[in-house]
């Protein structure tokens, strides 16, 4: 039963302060038990218990009189929710992402947006390794084989996929998700490649053997290519016809960063075609993927449904992190984790 929202004392962007009474915040989706508690402990806590996220009716009627909003990267987070809602003085996003989240909107209403950085990195790198493993030794497929009574002995040459060892695994972006994949692929005897916009050779401890390249480079010389920029207006369709065009025949593109990342419609042009070998892909361009999506159709294309950073651990420390984010917002106190610091350098 969701605990009715209750109009916080703040007035318009304005922080709470000790013994005015518990501010109202609004979670959008059902968090783990203790960072829930955690947060009833200082606030008025509204959770939406719907079976999927809110629409943005309801969004915008379930903030309003609110202070805090713990979205999550379903949620539209924009100028006009909060010209609607304008008691809100924080935004907490329950993801590393924030591209639901118009940030410079927020920035202009001195509102301060935290996200939860560096406790999913592990979790989203072994999701991405899970979908390189899974396109390249045909996993799905060969299960799907099984459950159709397709395994009719052992064939030498039933199911053959990618060596990984030896194999070149290419990273677009060079960020602590990427970094720890590269790690991974390391491990496993492959040589790796790196674009970044930004980072410059060593990656860190332990990526000495990671060689950056050019852009181009990357998508010519891997046998798997990994995505991991964040999603922006300079990266939508980032990879696109062209970049699948330089890919080989025979490679595999994995995406667990943001749909729009990758061109869809040029992706599944690209495996009708045969000019790329298959892709894994944990993040599509309209989530849920429609059922009737071509993308579905193709053995060697495995989607799944956006679960990268899907495990206990990972969800109940993004929980904290965004719960500290959100009671430090009420507080007036810095975000521990902020995506737009300059909120504090301009009067509030
Ligand atoms: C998940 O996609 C995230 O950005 O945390």
């Amino acid at each position: 039963m969701a605990t009715p929202a209750v109009p916080g004392p703040a007035g318009p962007r304005g922080a709470v302060g000790p013994g005015e009474g518990l501010p109202a915040v609004f979670v959008t989706r059902p968090i783990p038990d203790a960072a829930r508690a955690r947060l009833e402990r200082s606030a008025q806590v509204d959770v939406f218990d719907g079976a999927d996220a809110p629409t943005p009716a309801e969004l915008v009627s379930r903030c309003r009189g609110v202070v805090g909003l713990l979205a999550s990267s379903a949620d539209r987070v924009d100028g006009a929710l909060l010209d609607a809602c304008p008691r809100i003085t924080v935004v907490s996003n329950l993801a590393v992402g924030y591209d639901n989240v118009d940030v410079p909107a927020m920035t202009r209403r001195n509102v301060p947006v935290g996200n939860t950085p560096g406790v999913l990195t592990d979790a989203t790198a072994d999701l991405a390794f899970a979908l390189v493993l899974a396109t390249a030794r045909r996993v799905v497929e060969a299960r799907d084989a099984v459950l159709a009574g397709r395994w009719k002995s052992w064939d030498p040459g039933f199911m053959l996929g990618m060596e990984l060892s030896g194999s070149t695994l290419g990273i677009l972006g060079a960020g602590r998700i990427g970094r720890a994949v590269a790690r991974r692929a390391l491990g496993f005897g492959m040589r790796v490649v790196a674009w970044s916009r930004s980072a410059r050779a060593p990656l860190g401890p332990g990526l000495e053997a990671v060689e950056l390249v050019e852009f181009d480079g990357l998508f010519e010389t891997s046998d798997v290519v990994s995505v991991h920029v964040a999603l922006a207006p300079s990266t939508v369709h980032l990879v696109g016809v062209r970049e699948l065009a330089l890919m080989k025949r025979s490679a595999i593109l994995v995406n667990t960063a943001r749909g729009a990342v990758v061109d869809q419609a040029a992706l599944v042009e690209a495996l009708r075609t045969g000019s790329i070998g298959g892709a894994g892909l944990d993040v599509t361009e309209v989530e849920p993927i429609p059922l009737g999506d071509p993308l579905l159709s193709f053995a060697n294309c495995v989607v799944l449904p956006h679960i990268g950073s899907a495990t206990t651990v990972t969800r109940v420390a993004m929980a904290e992190l965004a719960v500290d984010n959100l009671l430090a917002g009420l507080r007036g106190e810095v975000l521990p984790a902020c995506v737009n610091p300059e909120v504090y350098g301009t009067a509030r």
